[in-house]
C-alpha cells in the first residue's frame, strides 16, 4: 500500500501486560484503532484504564517487565517488531510525546534552548548556527516572548505554562508526524490550559501532524479532537467521530462519563460520579469489564466479553445492547 493512503498509525489487537510477582498484570487488552493523517484523536477514560501505557508502547518506552503483543503499525512499519535502535530513531523525530508535568520531562540542569537543540542535534544534519536559529524560531512558534533570552533560562526560572510550551517546542522540533500529548494541561490553571489547547490546534493546523490527545476531561476532548476512543479497564469500549460521541453516545460508560463532566460551578470535580470503581488490573472478570457498575447489565454481560458492534461506518460500541434503547433492561442483582 502507498504510505500516504494508509492511516498514519494502525493499532491492531494491542495487548500490554506487566510481569509482576502476582503474575501478568494486564493493562491493555486487545485494542484496535487507527489514527488518520492530520487528525486529533482523543483517548479518554478514568485513571488506570491504560491510556499512558498505550502511549508509551507507541514511543517504545515501556519498562523491561512489559509484554506487548499485537500490531502498532506506524507508516506501515510495525513498532512492536522494531529493535531498540530503530525505535530510538523514530522517537523525538517522527513520533514525540508531551507529558503532563514538564518538570519531570525537562532536564533541570540544562538551559531550555539546549534541550530543544539536543533533539535537533540527534535527528538532523543542521550545523550549530542553523540549529540556534531553528531553536529561536521554535521558541517563538510556541508563543513565548523574547526567544533569544529564553534560550538561556533554566526550567525552574519559567512558569508551568512556559515550561509546557518548551516541552511542546521540543516535541515539534523535528516536525514529527505524530505528537502524543498525555494530560498536557492538567497541571495548569484554566486560562493557561486554554492557551496550550489553542497552541496544539494551531500546530496541528499548520504542520498537519496528527495528535493523540490523552485526557480525563471530556470538555477539552470535545473542543480539540476530531475522533475519540473511550477506554475502560484496558479496553476501548466506544469509538467514534467527536460530534457523534457527544450527540449519540452509546456505551453506558461513555454516558456515565458525560454525566460526570465537571461543570464550571463544581470546579475541580473529578470523574468519580459513576458508582463503583474501575476493576483492579489483577481482576480476571470473564464478562464485560463495566458490568459491575452498569445499570443495564444482564446475565450474559457477566459471562462473556461483548464484541465491538458497528453502529455506523465509524461508530463502534462494545456492548451487547449497542444501538438499543436500554430502558427496559433489568439490572442484575449484584
Ligand atoms: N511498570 C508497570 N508495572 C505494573 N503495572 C503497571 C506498570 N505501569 C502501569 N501499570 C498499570 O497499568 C494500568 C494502566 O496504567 P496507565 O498509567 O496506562 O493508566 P492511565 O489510563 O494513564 O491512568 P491516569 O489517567 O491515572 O494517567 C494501571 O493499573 C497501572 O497500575
Ligand atoms: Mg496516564
Amino acid at each position: 500500500m502507498n504510505k500516504g493512503a494508509a492511516p498514519l498509525m494502525s493499532v491492531r489487537d494491542l495487548s500490554i501486560g506487566f510481569r509482576t510477582k502476582a503474575g501478568l498484570a494486564r493493562a491493555v487488552k486487545g485494542i484496535s484503532f487507527d489514527i488518520a493523517r492530520g487528525e486529533i484523536l482523543g483517548l479518554v477514560g478514568e485513571s488506570g484504564c491504560g491510556k499512558t501505557v498505550t502511549a508509551l508502547a507507541m514511543m517504545g518506552l515501556l519498562p523491561g517487565n512489559s509484554q506487548v503483543t499485537g500490531v502498532l503499525e506506524f507508516d506501515l512499519e510495525d513498532i512492536v517488531k522494531m529493535n531498540e535502535e530503530e525505535v530510538r530513531k523514530l522517537r523525538g523525530d517522527e513520533i514525540s510525546m508531551v507529558f503532563q508535568e514538564p518538570l519531570t520531562s525537562l532536564n533541570p540542569l540544562w538551559k531550555v534552548g539546549r534541550q530543544i537543540d539536543e533533539n535537533l542535534q540527534m535527528h538532523t544534519d543542521l550545523d550549530r548556527k542553523a540549529r540556534f536559529a531553528r531553536v529561536v524560531e521554535l521558541i517563538n512558534d510556541v508563543g513565548l516572548p523574547d526567544p533569544e533570552r529564553l534560550y538561556h533560562k533554566y526550567p525552574h526560572e519559567l512558569s508551568g505554562g512556559m515550561r509546557q510550551r518548551i516541552a511542546i517546542a521540543i516535541a515539534i522540533a523535528c516536525r514529527p508526524k505524530l505528537i502524543i500529548t498525555d494530560e498536557p494541561t492538567t497541571a495548569l490553571d484554566v486560562t493557561i490550559q486554554a492557551q496550550i489547547l489553542e497552541l496544539l490546534k494551531k500546530i496541528n493546523d499548520e504542520t498537519g501532524s496528527s495528535v493523540i490527545f490523552i485526557s480525563h476531561n471530556l470538555d477539552l476532548v470535545r473542543e480539540i479532537c476530531s475522533s475519540v476512543c473511550v477506554m475502560y479497564a484496558g479496553f476501548i469500549v466506544e469509538k467514534s467521530p467527536v460530534e457523534v460521541l457527544f450527540s449519540r453516545p452509546d456505551h453506558p460508560y461513555t454516558i456515565g462519563l458525560m454525566k460526570a463532566i465537571p461543570r464550571r460551578e463544581s470546579k475541580g470535580k473529578k470523574l468519580t460520579d459513576i458508582p463503583g470503581k474501575v476493576p483492579s488490573i489483577n481482576d480476571r472478570l470473564p464478562g464485560c469489564p463495566f458490568e459491575p457498575r452498569c445499570s443495564y447489565a444482564f446475565e450474559r454481560c457477566r459471562a462473556e466479553i461483548p464484541r465491538f458492534v458497528s453502529l455506523s461506518d465509524d461508530h463502534y460500541s462494545m456492548c451487547f445492547l449497542a444501538g438499543e434503547s436500554r430502558s427496559n433492561t433489568p439490572r442484575l442483582k449484584p
